[in-house]
């Protein structure tokens, strides 16, 4: 077992590098791009708070696939282009949902869910997955988070296909 210590109690720079670093660690020299999903998901899951949800769908043809994560049980094929994942995918671009009821299309997997953040992960200029993270709050989604998963994905993206 990993046993990193990560204080939620700093700037959220310090705490994405700390997470960042500690991704980076847990996908040196692993060539499974599954398994450096699922201990990825594991670890965003012990160390940010207030979330209901957070993995991974993978692309996989003209859709995206349930991947490895921590939360409920959830939708396993998503459209491209479809709900919050799908549009991430769709558009490589970060999808930072304030309130999902007010997401044209948003799909509830979780009813618990009021906030996402879904940054792509590409590798060789294409999107091979996202990270999708779920918080029952509205509005947990800062630029800081924004910013912070979105270089932690970077960092890592080449271990997760
Ligand atoms: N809400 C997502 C679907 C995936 S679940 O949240 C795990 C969406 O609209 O794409």
């Amino acid at each position: 077992m990993y046993d990193f210590s990560i204080s939620t109690d700093q700037p959220a720079d310090i705490f994405y590098g700390d997470l960042t670093s500690a991704a980076s660690a847990l996908v040196d020299g692993e060539p499974d791009a599954i398994a450096n999903m699922a201990n990825v998901a594991a670890l965003i899951w012990q160390f940010v708070p207030d979330l209901n949800w957070a993995g991974f769908y993978r692309v996989i043809g003209d859709e995206l696939v349930l991947g490895p994560f921590q939360g409920k049980s959830a939708c396993i094929r998503i459209a491209m282009g479809k709900g919050v994942c799908g549009t991430a995918a769709a558009t490589n671009q970060v999808q930072r949902v304030a309130d999902v009821t007010a997401f044209p299309g948003h799909i509830a997997c979780d009813a618990a869910s009021r906030s996402e953040l879904v940054v792509p992960v590409s590798k060789d200029g294409k999107v091979v997955a996202v990270l999708d993270l779920d918080s029952p709050l509205a509005e947990r989604f800062t630029a800081a988070d924004e910013r912070g998963m979105t270089s932690l994905i970077a960092a890592i993206a080449g271990s997760l296909a």
